[in-house]
């Protein structure tokens, strides 16, 4: 099968890709728009206005009220919503996880959905919550493959119609991890990660790093992935960093309902605010006290927040292009502690996710210790091999003046340890760091050392200790013997 989605750019797991449906192409990673087709504060036709480039709609809401259902039949799902663009219609699994039954099955509403000209359709699989009985994940995942195998019978090339295969398993890393294999092996256009609402409404950001990170593991790693029902702009940096290219938002709107005040760094009740930190249209013409006396409140905010949620879009998206999006990742992820424990957790996936990181990208900067986890600093220690030192060695951070003595001279830097002077240019080497390192650091590039140390027992080394750097692991290289540190006279 021909492949509808193109990686154009990468950094981290992330990606820039595009994806080819029948109303268009659709650069990700972005963000799909929840329409909701009762009731259309936003019209659809203004989305594109926010930067959308593709919606989302519920086939199940259209098909259970007569008056959409027979539009729909009649003139088509664009015109329904009175929008030319890629629409992808969900299933009505949602409904199915709330209210535990629909009045639709799996062959009904692939369908309707086929007849009504969605871009990319959704069977009804089986959303199932975190921390349910393994028994019950396993037997809710069984139904839901099998029924995604039968609506991939039902969906030609010629339909025009793109078919999502949702991966599901609960919080079992190994379920996901299968289901993803298994669904990877009959081929679907897009995969959706489930389920995982109710993870993000807890603050379950840790765990829905594993989420992501086990579904991706039984992926191709070129396949376009969704996150189903993730919508805040706060961590859309860290799920594309780990593989996600689509989102769908309709958090925007909820949030406006509860007079909610989305920013990328968390969320305001809207009585809470004095001033406006946002440029967008509707913070430009209000004040905060306007903003919360206004009779069209919900909608303002409505667009404020679709407007800050498609800002942190091309945000990430120019990360992306530049090679900062791990930079971007860390910042966000110091807005809430639970963001900060995702981050720590993201990068316990530092191997696979060097092992899809450019080489070279622009200036690693150090942003605290969690940097010292990062997959570049893991790959610089996986080659710590291919040096080849003999002779007397200087390890030192800056220049002393005896240098020329020695045949070699490497220099220290946290959170790298020692490399050759000449690869001082070079990236990641090229590292912005801390001139005073902290724990984790020193720990990383103490550990590299004693490894280069180690791989190299025809060299002498010396290394130049400075204050700054004291850290327990020093004593253990001291115990080497091909080891020296000497302690230069502070003046
Ligand atoms: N919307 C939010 N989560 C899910 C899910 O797991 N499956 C489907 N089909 N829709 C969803
Ligand atoms: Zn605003």
């Amino acid at each position: 099968m021909s492949s509808r989605f193109d990686i154009i750019h990468k950094d981290a797991a992330g990606r820039i890709g595009r994806l080819a449906t029948s109303h268009g192409v659709v650069e990700t990673p972005t963000v799909m728009p929840v329409i909701n087709p009762n009731l259309q504060t936003i019209k659809p036709s203004e989305m594109k206005d926010f930067g959308a480039e593709i919606l989302i709609t519920n086939s199940y809401i259209i098909f259970r009220k007569d008056e959409l259902r027979e539009k729909a039949l009649k003139d088509g799902l664009h015109a329904l919503l009175d929008y030319d663009g890629p629409i992808m219609t969900d299933s009505g699994s949602f409904q199915l996880s709330v209210y535990g039954e629909v009045e639709v099955t799996n062959e009904m509403i692939i369908d309707f959905q086929k007849k009504i000209g969605t871009d990319i359709g959704v069977p009804l699989d089986i959303p199932t919550p975190p921390d349910v009985h393994f028994r019950r994940a396993e037997e809710e995942l069984e139904t839901t493959i099998d029924r995604l195998k039968a609506a991939r019978e039902l969906v030609k090339e010629e339909d025009g119609m793109l078919l999502a295969g949702p991966v599901q398993g609960s919080t079992y890393p190994e379920l996901r991890e299968r289901c993803a294999r298994t669904l990877s092996e009959v081929g679907f256009d897009v995969y959706p990660f489930g389920a995982v609402v109710p993870l993000m409404e807890s603050y379950r950001y840790a765990d829905l790093v594993d989420v992501i990170a086990s579904s991706k593991k039984g992926l191709d790693p070129t396949a376009p992935v969704h996150l189903f029902g993730a919508g805040h702009p706060m961590m859309f940096a860290l799920a594309v960093a780990l593989g996600c290219d689509l989102f769908d938002s309709a958090a925007y709107a909820l949030y406006a309902k509860d007079r909610r005040y989305i920013t990328s760094r968390g969320t305001y009740h809207v009585d809470d605010l004095k001033y406006l930190p946002c440029s967008c249209p509707v913070c430009m013409n209000h004040t905060a006290e306007e903003l919360k006396k206004a009779h069209n409140c919900t909608e303002l905010l409505a667009r404020h927040n679709l407007y800050v949620t498609f800002e942190e879009v091309r945000e990430v998206k120019q990360a992306i292009w530049e090679g900062n999006l791990l930079e971007l990742v860390e910042q966000r992820c110091r807005s809430h502690p639970r963001m900060l424990e995702a981050l720590k957790q993201m990068y316990t996936y530092s191997p696979r996710i060097e092992e899809l990181d450019p080489a070279s990208k622009s200036t690693f900067f150090y942003c605290g210790p969690e940097s010292s986890k990062r997959p570049e600093v893991l790959r610089f220690a996986k080659q710590l091999d291919r040096f080849t030192i003999t002779g007397s060695t200087l390890i030192r951070s800056t220049p002393v003046k005896s240098e020329k003595e020695y045949d070699n001279v490497l220099i220290f830097k946290p959170p790298f340890g020692a490399y050759p002077q000449e690869l001082a240019e070079i990236y990641p080497l090229n590292a912005e760091v801390v001139r005073t390192p902290d724990y984790e650091s020193l720990e990383q590039a103490y550990l590299n050392t004693i490894r280069l140390v180690e791989l190299n027992p025809e060299a002498e080394f010396t290394f130049v200790m400075q204050e700054r750097f004291a850290h327990s692991l020093v004593e253990k290289l001291e115990e080497m013997d091909n080891f020296t540190v000497v302690y230069p006279k502070s003046e």
